[in-house]
Parts: structure tokens; sequence; C-alpha cells
């Protein structure tokens, strides 16, 4: 008997440290987040919740959350100037995120993924 509750107790532990040890993976600095983003005028084409020239950042969040690989092909949007599509119909490059290291790209990239 006192076997069997050792094992399902040992059971919630691993499935504990499981749930925080994956969310940890997406932790992320929102304040600091924003103020990237203002420096680099994302948001004169994005807004949080509003559609502007570029879609609202929940929006994207919705469609990518999902995705196994949604922080690589974000950080590769932010970091590659790659060819979008405007409203008109005119294409060009993405703006390419201005940041002092890959840990503040990745720290952006997990907030926009998180809204
Ligand atoms: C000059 C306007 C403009 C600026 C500035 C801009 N974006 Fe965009 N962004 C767009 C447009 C337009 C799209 C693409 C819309 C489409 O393809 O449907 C886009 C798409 C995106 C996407 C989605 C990419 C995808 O693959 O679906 C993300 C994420 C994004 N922008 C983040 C940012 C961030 C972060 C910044 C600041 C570094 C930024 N944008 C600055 C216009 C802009």
């Amino acid at each position: 008997m006192k076997q069997i509750r050792f094992s399902l107790l040992l059971n919630s532990l691993t499935a504990i440290i499981a749930l925080t040890s994956s969310s940890n993976s997406y932790a992320f600095d929102a304040e600091a987040a924003q103020v990237l983003a203002k420096k680099n005028t994302c948001l004169l084409c994005h807004g949080i919740d509003k559609d502007k020239v570029g879609p609202a950042w929940k929006k994207i969040a919705a469609k990518y959350k999902a995705m196994p690989d949604a922080e690589a092909k974000l950080t590769h949007h932010l970091t590659s100037g790659e060819k979008v599509k405007f409203p008109d119909g005119h294409e060009e490059g993405h703006k390419i995120l201005e940041s002092d290291s890959p840990a503040d790209t990745q720290n952006l990239v997990d907030w926009i993924l998180s809204l």
C-alpha cells in the first residue's frame, strides 16, 4: 500500500517538474520586449490588438502559438528582412530588428507569442 502511494506522489512530482520547466522555455520580460519594440518603431505598423499596416500581434501569436518551431520562424522573420506583402499589394523587405543580443531578440519573440 505504502509503495503505491509513494509512486503516485512521484508521478505527480514529475508532472509538476515537467510543467514548470516547459513554461520556463517561454520565460520573458514583457517590459523589456515592449521597450525594444518601441525603439524599433514596430508599433507604427503593428498594434497589439489592432491591425495597422501589419497584422495585430495577437493575431500573429494565435497563428504561430501551436507550431513547434514558432520561435525559430519569428526570429528568422525579424532578422532576415524577408519580403512581406502590405495591404496595398506592394511587397518590401520587412524591417530588420535592431537588438543588442540574440537573447533580447528571443525575449521579444517570446513576448509576442505569449499575447
Ligand atoms: C513598415 C511597417 C512595418 C514595420 C515597421 C514592422 N512591421 Fe512587422 N509586418 C509588417 C507587414 C506588412 C507584415 C506582413 C503581413 C502579411 O504578410 O500578412 C508584418 C509581419 C510581421 C510578423 C509576422 C510574420 C509572419 O511570418 O507571419 C511579425 C512577428 C512582425 N511583423 C513583427 C514585427 C516587429 C517585432 C517589428 C519591429 C522590429 C515589426 N514587425 C515592424 C509591417 C511592419
